[in-house]
């Protein structure tokens, strides 16, 4: 018996430093570097269909598509936490090919795993040679969002009228401002208005996300950057203001995959 629970303690404790060996060794490995070879066999079997051969967004289903599938070309990209016309971190297009953008046809990406998005993040970043001549600067400071309150929400509400925002988005949000019938984007195509009154939002559902659009503007749209003509805490008023235009059921805190927004 006292030999048996000897040798139970000298398992136990045999597995606790297996494991925490295994998890310190797992934390200080690198992560593999990102490979555009493997990224381009990513690619040709998940993306090419609509984002095309040469990255041109002119894929088989290309051209049945609205808002068109993006055209890599030009290194021009909507969604990031870099300033206004910057290239996107890895985190950002990461973020988007993870949870796809919802409303359009872009799917989510989650299930081929981060492995493989990354690699064809690196395939991705062969087609415009922006990316080897700029460097990727640092995302913007997002500081800590204050409480929702009436009067953030009224403020953000006198902003979004100072603004003009309701000359593309409308005065009520609904996305049919005077301005909207004749949006184009930097791709020659006609874009719409983001209806703001849906709950769903194409930059993620987050309140930082949303931040973020006002802050970095989303290049190659008519959507502009207010970094210059608003204040931090201005800019949290218009989120609540946003975020106040949904008034059905609260929206679930969750991508399209199922899995927190971060
Ligand atoms: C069924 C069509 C379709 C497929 C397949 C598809 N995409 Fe897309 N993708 C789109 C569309 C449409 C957009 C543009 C959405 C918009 O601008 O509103 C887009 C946009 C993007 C963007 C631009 C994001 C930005 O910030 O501007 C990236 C990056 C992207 N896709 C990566 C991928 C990758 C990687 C794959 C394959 C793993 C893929 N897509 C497969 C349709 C597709
Ligand atoms: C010149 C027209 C124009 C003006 C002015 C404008 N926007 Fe936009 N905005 C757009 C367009 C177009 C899009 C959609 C881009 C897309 O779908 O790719 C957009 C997208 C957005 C989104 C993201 C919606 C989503 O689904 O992800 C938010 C939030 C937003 N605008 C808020 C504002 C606010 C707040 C202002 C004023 C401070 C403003 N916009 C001013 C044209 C405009």
């Amino acid at each position: 018996m006292k030999n048996l629970s000897h040798r139970l303690i000298a398992t136990a404790f045999f597995v606790l430093m297996a494991t925490s060996w295994t998890r310190g060794a797992s934390s200080a490995a690198p992560a593999p570097a990102a490979d555009a070879t493997r990224g381009k066999v990513v690619y040709e079997r998940y993306c090419l269909s609509c984002h095309g051969e040469d990255g041109d967004g002119r894929g088989e289903g290309g051209d049945w598509i609205f808002p068109r599938p993006r055209d890599f070309r030009q290194g021009m990209f909507k969604w990031r936490s870099t300033p206004s016309g910057a290239l996107p971190t890895v985190l950002d297009l990461d973020k988007t090919i993870t949870d796809g953008v919802y409303g359009t046809h872009m799917p989510t990406w989650y299930a081929i795993g981060e492995r493989s998005r990354h690699d064809v993040i690196a395939y991705i970043q062969t087609f415009s040679p922006r990316w080897r001549a700029e460097e990727i600067p640092a995302p913007i400071a997002i500081p800590p969002e204050p409480a929702a309150t009436g009067d953030s929400i009224a403020a953000g509400k006198a902003l979004f009228d100072k603004l003009e925002c309701a000359k593309c988005h409308g005065d009520t949000g609904r996305g049919d401002g005077p301005s909207s019938h004749d949006l184009r984007d930097d791709w020659g195509d006609p874009i719409a208005a983001a209806d703001l009154t849906a709950g769903h939002f194409k930059c993620g559902g987050s309140p930082a996300d949303i931040y973020r659009v006002f802050m970095t503007g989303l290049n190659g749209t008519p959507m502009p950057s207010y970094v210059d003509s608003i204040k931090p805490e201005e800019a949290w008023q218009l989120v609540h203001y946003i975020r106040s235009l949904h008034t059905g059921p609260d929206l679930p805190d969750v991508g399209p995959a199922g899995r927190p927004i971060h």
